[in-house]
């Protein structure tokens, strides 16, 4: 017996040397990844919570699943190694936790299965992260009759196709989308839209047939925080004609008329971060001179989206010359070879007339190898010329 002690104190020594488990960064993402999804603040399986220091270890009961410094002792322990198909294996339902997984959790309760504040902390943080920000824009809820105009001129755009909802059901805020619309929504439509001001704060335009003339309707609009009109006529009067938007963040111009002018004239907005000016008449200096005034207004020309497809053409016309013979005679016999067969050859396609020369080659390249450098010559001459000709 005084052996048997002596060896678990030495084997329990040997543990606690080994480097304290970091519960925060090794043991709670694992718990937060397997088992909080059943064992957290909206599910308590089992009536077990492992999301927080005081449900993991219950003061009023004698033994929590989690009995610190005592592996053998720890149900948690005992769950997580029972074999696949048992059913109280944990978790119950998907794979095991891995071979690393369990060590960890097992050294950190030999180690004292410390839980600090900072471990609730992660819990809390990750729940946070699940949680859809609520939206508050803190636009009170309007006097009655300033509402009632409100729900009128909802309501006739309602009638005109358009989506007008709140963005919340406990915020007046509104958003209207016009864009489904279309061509059937105009300047006339604006009278309405002027009547939102004390509340609307998106507001999306986009191919509509509003003009410039239609937008002077919404200058200096209180609340607005985006605005799109995206594919429409609108050119830098327009924007020049809304003056100050005390509150927009984005303003789309995508395939608009818009160009340098009112890109400088939106500059004038304080809280205005991004502007949207693909396929816009926003020019490459334009955007660098909005750049120089406004370090924290980003323009964004859709350069990127012109690079990519630009790269893509470059990739599949390479791909194309790979795969076009680099060769009109058969390498080995002469004659007229056939696409079936062939090899490539660090990116040079050479075919052969059949099968038996293909094979004539790969039994030995090197006897062939002076004439696949010429082909590849020739191809790098003739790709030279492509490129020149550009
Ligand atoms: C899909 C849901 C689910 C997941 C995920 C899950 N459990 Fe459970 N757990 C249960 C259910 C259901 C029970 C109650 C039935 C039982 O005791 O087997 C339970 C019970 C337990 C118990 C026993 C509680 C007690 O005091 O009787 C422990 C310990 C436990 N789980 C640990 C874990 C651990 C550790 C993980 C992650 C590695 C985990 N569970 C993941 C569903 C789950």
């Amino acid at each position: 017996m005084h052996t048997l002690s002596c060896a678990f104190a030495l084997c329990a020594t040997l543990l606690a040397q080994e480097p304290k488990v970091d519960f925060v960064r090794e043991v709670a993402p694992i718990l937060q990844a397997h088992c909080v999804s059943c064992h957290g603040a909206d599910k308590q399986k089992g009536d077990l919570r492992l999301d927080a220091r005081v449900h993991a270890f219950p003061v009023d009961e004698e033994e929590g699943s989690v009995v610190a410094g005592d592996v053998a002792a720890s149900e948690l322990v005992r769950r997580i190694e029972l074999p696949d198909g048992d059913e109280e294996r944990m978790p119950n339902e998907g794979p095991r936790l891995s071979p690393e997984s369990v060590a960890v959790i097992k050294r950190w309760i030999q180690g004292g299965a410390e839980w600090p504040e900072s471990g609730d902390a992660f819990f809390e943080a990750e729940r946070q992260k699940l949680v859809i920000p609520k939206i508050d824009f803190g636009i009170e809820s309007p006097a009655t009759d300033a509402q009632q105009k409100i729900d009128d001129a909802v309501a006739l755009l309602r009638k005109k196709g358009v989506l007008c909802e709140r963005v919340a059901v406990d915020s007046a805020a509104l958003d209207c989308n016009a864009s489904l619309a279309g061509a059937q929504f105009g300047d006339a439509e604006m009278e309405a839209v002027a009547q939102l001001a004390p509340t609307l704060v998106w507001l999306n335009l986009g191919r509509t047939n509003v003009t410039d003339a239609g937008l002077v309707r919404i200058a200096a609009l209180p609340q607005l925080r985006r605005l799109s009109v995206a594919n429409t006529s609108v050119s830098d009067v327009g924007i020049a004609s809304l003056g100050v938007l005390p509150k927009l963040e984005v303003l789309n111009v995508y395939g608009s008329k818009v160009g340098d002018a009112g890109l400088l004239a939106s500059c004038a907005m304080p809280q205005l971060r991004k502007v949207y000016a693909f396929a816009s008449a926003v020019t490459e200096s334009g955007a660098i001179a909005v750049a120089s005034k406004r370090s924290d207004l980003v323009v964004d020309r859709g350069e990127y989206a012109t690079q990519r497809v630009a790269a893509a053409e470059r990739e599949v016309a390479e791909r194309k010359r790979r795969e076009e013979p680099a060769n009109e005679q058969c390498i080995v016999s002469g004659d007229k070879p056939s696409k079936e067969h062939f090899v490539d050859v660090d990116g040079l396609r050479v075919v052969f007339c059949c099968g038996k020369c293909k094979k004539k080659y790969e039994d030995d390249p090197a006897a062939f190898a002076a004439k696949v450098e010429e082909l590849r010559k020739k191809r790098q001459e003739s790709v030279g010329e492509q490129k020149q000709g550009q």
